[in-house]
């Protein structure tokens, strides 16, 4: 772990928020590299779950909740964490979370204590003006659940996607960015028939499972956990998560819920007419009916299938993956990120030979426009002057070509084109550049 929090200190992909005035604990902030292999992450989630199937639609709500929205989800009540006190040290840890150097001091009984964070929405700050940085992305779906229906006209079973921030006041934030404060989730509400619901489970855990595959990581660092007793969420039937070895141990990476027909049965008017399954507190406040016609005009709830990933577990575990030390011939060793092309910050990195010389940087620049015409990634102009420092730094942030600019350019129109994986160098003409570079991206764009 410390060496991949070096890498994304020094690299830019990931520092410390707020560390000029002393930093705030669980929360980061990400650099130029780590933005783009989040975007690039987040991307190849939703094209996966929105673009590629035919069955989901995409929404972007609102970080700001009414808190009636988390007093009928349950979170009012039950979004808490056993605090204890340490009398010793005077500071606070989750009970299951203390310290070696407390475990034999004199601890508190635990208490709850709540994740929300609450604040107040206009120039009034008391009880009437409460709302809650949400928690988790879901409710604002469930309760967005009529518009979507009514503005696409789907039928069941289809899902609601959405990527965004969620707040967890979480009482000892750790593991770098595995549990913060302030992090992005990447959540499906899948709504299906009522008696469907474990065959939807199953296959999207499946489903999920290859999708982290495909992200660079191996089958056989993954795990399915069955959450039992009282881990099992209160709003669900039966959650599986997918374990990942993590540098830290294994821990979840996402977890896949059936969590019945709870969340709509919850935020629903007339809840006494729609058959509700699931134990949901009495709801006279909402003005909207959460359900759908079934084949004979009935009115039901959906049962729901949540895939919930977190996108800032996603980028620690892809970058652990990629994370190489290789021995070289010469008794050297190189740090080489060996990232899936598709997540890669940085597609290509366009080197001229010598920094000051006008020819060389011109073309160089010239190449990078016509490479980054195609949209496919971020491509760079590295114009340091030293070749070999600009292969290790290229090798270090996982840029999957280098394509270096040099006399022979100008003479006889040849770049050579180096690969970070195999460190192979090729010579083609200038005219191949951008063949060369679409077909070894050509998977990407898909
Ligand atoms: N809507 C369901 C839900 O929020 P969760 O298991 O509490 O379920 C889903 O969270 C995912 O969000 C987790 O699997 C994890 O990847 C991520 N996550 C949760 N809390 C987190 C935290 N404090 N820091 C970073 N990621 C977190």
């Amino acid at each position: 772990m410390e060496e991949i929090v070096s890498l994304c200190k020094r690299r830019g992909f990931i520092f410390q928020s707020n560390e000029i005035y002393g930093g705030l604990q669980g929360l980061y902030d990400y650099g130029p590299l780590g933005v783009e292999l989040k975007n690039n992450l987040k991307s190849a989630w939703w094209k996966s779950i929105v673009y590629n199937r035919d069955d989901v639609e995409g929404l972007d709500t609102s970080i700001l909740t009414h808190p009636n929205v988390l007093k009928y989800s349950g979170h009012e009540d039950t979004f808490t964490d056993p605090l204890v006190d340490c009398k010793s040290c005077g500071l606070r840890f989750r009970e299951d979370q203390i310290p070696e150097q407390c475990k034999g001091e004199e601890l508190t009984e635990p208490r709850d204590f709540n994740l929300m964070f609450k604040t107040n929405v206009g120039p009034v700050s008391d009880d009437s003006s409460i709302a809650y940085l949400r928690p988790e992305t879901a409710q604002q779906i469930y309760i967005n659940f009529k518009n979507v229906l009514d503005s696409t006209s789907r039928s069941l079973p289809f899902g609601i996607a959405q990527i965004g921030k969620s707040f967890r006041n979480e009482i000892t934030p750790r593991n770098f960015i595995f549990r913060v404060r302030e992090f992005e989730q990447m959540e499906l509400e899948f709504f299906v028939s009522p008696g469907d619901d474990e065959d939807w489970h199953k296959k999207w855990i499946e489903n999920r499972i290859n999708w982290w595959i495909d992200q660079g990581i191996p089958s056989e660092k993954l795990n399915l956990l069955t959450v039992t007793g009282d881990d099992l969420a209160h709003y669900s039937k039966s959650t599986v998560d997918i374990m990942y070895k993590f540098p830290h141990g294994e821990e979840e990476l996402e977890g896949i819920a059936n969590r019945t027909d709870f969340d709509l049965g919850s935020h629903t008017k007339n809840q006494h007419d729609l058959n509700i399954t699931a134990n949901v507190i009495n709801n006279n406040d909402s003005n909207t009916r959460l359900a759908i016609q079934d084949d004979d005009n009935n009115w039901i709830i959906p049962y729901v299938i949540e895939p919930s990933a977190g996108v800032d577990r996603g980028v620690l575990a892809v970058i652990n993956e990629a994370y190489t030390v290789e021995k070289l011939d010469n008794d050297k060793e190189r740090i080489v990120l060996k990232l899936k092309k598709h997540l890669a910050p940085i597609k290509a990195a366009v080197i001229p030979l010598k920094r000051n010389n006008d020819d060389l940087v011109k073309l160089t620049h010239s190449i990078k426009s016509s490479l980054q015409q195609y949209q496919i990634g971020r491509v760079v102009v590295e114009n340091t002057g030293n070749i070999g420092k600009s292969y290790r730094k290229h090798d270090e942030i996982g840029t999957p070509l280098c394509i270096t600019v040099d006399f022979d350019t100008l003479e006889n129109k040849t770049v050579t084109i180096r690969d970070r994986d195999t460190m192979d160098q090729k010579t083609i003409g200038l005219d191949e550049v951008n063949k060369y570079f679409i077909d070894f991206f050509s998977d990407v764009k898909s």
